[in-house]
């Protein structure tokens, strides 16, 4: 159900390489939105994501699945990994599977589908992602691009249905077009699907098309500044918000392409 939420982040650190990178951190993951995680680099942003996945344990902190009144600490016993899709920074997939093979293999180790019913749902996620050409199925991952090594490693996140997708950059690197139909992607699953994404992004064009709230991690204050819709911060958000959500535009922006965006 929308606005219902699906994840509970309290007093969350992050810590790498023996650093505290950020602090304090406590907000909601809602049914059917996409939150968007910003920040300079380095900030710690894929290390939430790996927080979130319960991939890296914290120091201090919690985080729940409390969809439909569970309570399940991310790090727990009964861990809420069929629930939860993940697509990497890089994009990773298993260099010694096929395309096909990789996108089969949630459904193998979490579902009784058999061997055809599980092929049949893994090339309707490779076309949903954007790969509709059968012969990707059978591809190995490294004659694939990097765009469409992005939207396999989408198309494996989404193979189980999970109602919360976590995405790290996945239009980073992306020619302008292929950029825009990911955010076409990321908007389908939200308004047809109500998939909920937490989604890391550089892109202003996309962050302004697609995320309904901005969590900002600074880089200096070590905390969460600011969470809200994407247009409010810009206008009223906190200086250093602000200054991120305008750079290299001339004027608050509402177009979603705008084309002079970022063109270097
Ligand atoms: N396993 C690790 N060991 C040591 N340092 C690490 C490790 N993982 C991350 N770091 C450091 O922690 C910091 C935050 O890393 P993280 O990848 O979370 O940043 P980010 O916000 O995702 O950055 P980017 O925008 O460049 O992807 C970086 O300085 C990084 O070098
Ligand atoms: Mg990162």
């Amino acid at each position: 159900m929308a606005g219902e939420v699906l994840m509970r982040v309290e007093n969350l650190s992050l810590h790498a390489g023996g650093r505290e990178l950020q602090r304090g951190l406590s907000f909601d993951v809602l049914a059917g939105e996409v939150l968007a995680i910003c920040g300079a680099s380095g900030c710690g942003k894929s290390t939430l994501l790996r927080h979130l996945i319960g991939l890296q344990a914290p120091r201090a902190g919690s985080v729940t699945w409390v969809a439909g009144g569970a309570q399940r600490d991310v790090y727990g016993d009964d861990p809420p990994r069929r629930e939860i899709g993940v697509a990497f920074q890089a994009g990773a997939l298993w260099s010694s599977m096929t395309v096909g093979e990789n996108v089969m293999l949630p459904l193998e180790l979490h579902t009784g589908l058999d061997e055809p019913q599980r092929e049949q749902q893994a090339r309707f996620k490779l076309a949903l992602a954007g790969l509709p050409d059968p012969a990707t199925f059978d591809a190995e991952p490294a004659s694939l691009s990097g765009g469409m090594r992005k939207r396999a490693a989408i198309a494996r996140a989404l193979v189980l249905d999970p109602p919360l997708l976590c995405l790290d950059e996945p239009s980073a690197g992306l020619d302008p077009l292929t950029s825009a139909r990911l955010d076409d992607l990321i908007q389908r699953l939200k308004d047809d699907v109500g998939t909920a994404i937490v989604l890391v992004t550089h892109e202003l064009d996309s962050l302004f098309a697609v995320a309904d709230r901005v969590l900002f991690l600074d880089v200096q204050a070590r905390t969460a500044t600011a969470l809200g819709p994407p247009a409010e911060l810009r206008d009223h958000g906190p200086a250093a918000v602000r200054e991120f959500l305008t750079r290299g535009r001339a004027a608050p922006a509402h177009a979603p392409h705008d084309e002079n965006e970022e063109a270097a």
